[in-house]
């Protein structure tokens, strides 16, 4: 019995420092185990005579239960301490200041014609696109602009040296080119529009010698100037964001459209001051018209059939005019305090509020 006692006290020793749970696992396969030390006293019994057995086969009963619960109860101790050192160890302090993050910001060009997508594209018009590179051509000739057009001239357009299939290479002016392009690659009804890069010999605080377009086709059977009033009318008042933005058509001249129109908004320039909006003044901001027949005749398409109109607008000068910016070289100057002032996060969808659905 004395032998039992001193066991006993060793057993509770081991299960009782033990520091962690691999180490109670330990302790229990010691005790406990297959050859653990009261498993193969439990097997002695066998040899012992009755009497002997019954009092050490109970005393060793007990035993095994006491062990038992205490490596239970060290479990669950050790578990629940091992579970908080744990959470402590990941715990993220929420206090700390965060760490400043570089966030890249949208351009406002791109932000610009993903806006005027966004509204054109609510009215079913998609995207087509055409070459920077263009040949006479489908820049000026198939558009019906005439060999002394002032745009034909060295000093405004931007001339590739040597010819290609015997026809001069240019930077495209417009991008009314991706019309020609559209209609000879396709059958109407046609309804497009060409956001792009173009190019004129041009440099002050307005022109840059690199500016974006975005270039509008429409044509259908039973088309007329109503419905090129409606359309740019829509599309004005939901770029500005304005329900009521007075629209004004003004006639004009291009070669490719006719009649052909320059859109003005309404404007105030007081004391210096410059708002859209209502106000005795005008700006103009587009330039539209009825496709001319010669330039559907030059791309194979029945003028008597079909008929549509024609728009391209300045998207600097858009962009200009809805964000405030006061000079159109900083668009390119790549300044990152000017496009962290001025460019938008990528989270800001383009636009559409108080658009099309009003
Ligand atoms: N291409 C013209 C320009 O660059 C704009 C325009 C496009 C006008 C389509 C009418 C129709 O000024």
């Amino acid at each position: 019995m004395d032998d039992l006692n001193t066991l006993r006290e060793e057993l509770m020793a081991a299960v009782n420092g033990a520091t962690d749970t691999a180490a109670l696992e330990e302790a229990r396969i010691s005790a406990l185990g297959k050859k653990g030390r009261l498993s193969v006293m439990m097997k002695g019994l066998g040899a012992m005579d009755p009497e002997e057995r019954k009092s050490m086969g109970q005393a060793l009963n007990a035993l095994k239960t006491e062990v038992a619960d205490a490596i239970e109860s060290a479990k669950t101790a050790l578990e629940n301490a091992e579970l908080d050192a744990g959470l402590d160890a990941d715990a993220v302090d929420v206090t700390l200041p965060v760490r400043p993050q570089t966030e890249g910001r949208i351009h406002p060009i791109s932000q610009t014609i993903d806006e005027i997508t966004a509204i054109l594209g609510e009215m079913s018009f998609t995207v087509a696109e055409g070459p920077d590179i263009e040949d006479d051509w489908h820049n000026f000739t198939a558009l019906n602009i005439p060999p002394d057009h002032p745009a034909r001239q060295e000093h405004d357009t931007f001339y590739l040296p040597g010819e290609q299939d015997g026809e001069r290479m240019v930077l495209r002016t417009h991008t009314s080119p991706v019309q020609i392009r559209t209609m000879q690659n396709g059958e109407p009804p046609f309804r497009i529009i060409v956001p792009g890069r173009t190019y004129r010999c041009d440099y002050d605080a307005t022109h840059s010698p690199m500016f974006h377009q975005v270039e509008g086709l429409l044509i259908d059977e039973a088309i007329h100037m109503g419905h090129l009033k409606g359309c740019l009318i829509e599309f004005c008042r939901a770029f500005f964001d304005m329900d009521d933005l007075p629209v004004r058509f003004r006639a004009s001249y291009f070669p490719f459209t006719e009649p052909s129109a320059e859109v003005d908004i309404g404007c105030t320039r007081e004391g210096g001051q410059f708002r859209i909006g209502h106000g005795d003044d005008w700006l103009e901001i587009l330039g539209c018209g009825m496709v001319n027949p010669k330039v559907l005749e030059n791309c194979g398409i029945d003028p008597v059939k079909y008929q549509g109109f024609a728009f391209g607008m300045g998207v600097e000068r858009l962009a200009m005019l809805k964000y405030g910016i006061p000079d159109l070289r900083t668009f390119y100057e790549t300044d990152l305090r000017w496009l962290k002032h001025y460019g938008f996060s990528a989270l800001d969808m383009p636009s559409m509020v108080g658009g099309l659905n009003r």
